[in-house]
């Protein structure tokens, strides 16, 4: 398996965002936390940023849309060409068609449970997603704590990929930093989401290389 690191611009200064584009050259992903006010207690950006982001980096955009509704929004991130455009489970009406659409739309599909959706019901609908994405922390702020409970979701969720059952990259997203990735990475995570461990750090490229090694380790 290939570590991706995907930085969070979350953690970034949201008045120079296409400076912290450009201060992450090594990441695999660029992770942009779509928030809504309603499925989470938090407001951050939106598809007018995200389109003039796709403008200013070359990086493919990884958009994790913690937003009510996405059936009818999260399509048109993948018209302004997100890479991979999550929706949550728990939001989302009719997931299944909207992992169509948004394939048809040009991107990767992704699903996204927070820490306390349980995986089970929704692995026959994963066959036709590209991502899933196992919150580590409660969605909506950076900063948080690792929440090491929830690993046996992201080893299933590899033990269905080894077995063929499904097709998928499996992320993390909150509180992966140094001490954590391991954990996540042993537990069979391939994208790993880091907002404050990367933006925090003095230098965020070196950051993600550091990140990226220690996860490789945790594989050999
Ligand atoms: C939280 C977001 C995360 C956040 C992670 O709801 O989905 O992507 O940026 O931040 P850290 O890495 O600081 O926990
Ligand atoms: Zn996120």
């Amino acid at each position: 398996m290939q570590p991706r690191i995907a930085p969070s611009l979350l953690s970034a200064d949201f008045a120079r965002l296409a400076e912290a584009a450009a201060a992450v050259p090594g990441s695999d992903w660029l992770h942009v936390d779509v928030m809504d006010y309603h499925f989470v207690p938090n407001l951050t950006i939106g598809l007018p940023v995200v389109q003039a982001l796709r403008k200013s980096t070359d990086l493919p955009l990884d958009c994790h849309l913690m937003i009510d509704d996405p059936d009818r929004w999260a399509p048109t991130y993948a018209e302004a060409g997100a890479h991979n455009v999550t929706v949550h489970a728990e939001a989302a009406a009719d997931p299944a068609g909207l992992a169509r659409d948004l394939r048809a739309a040009g991107a990767l599909a992704g699903l996204a449970i927070k820490p306390g959706t349980p995986l089970e019901p929704y692995l026959e609908l994963l066959r036709g997603y590209d991502t899933l994405l196992v919150m580590t922390v409660e969605p909506g702020f950076g900063g948080q704590e690792f929440l090491a409970d929830v690993l046996p979701k992201v080893r299933e969720a590899r033990r269905r990929v080894e077995t063929g059952h499904l097709t998928l990259a499996i992320e993390v997203d909150g509180g992966i930093n140094e001490d954590t990735i391991a954990a996540a990475a042993e537990a069979g995570a391939d994208v790993f989401v880091a907002g404050s461990a990367v933006y925090h750090a003095d230098d965020p490229d070196r950051a993600i290389r550091e990140l990226r090694d220690l996860a490789r380790k945790a594989y050999a």
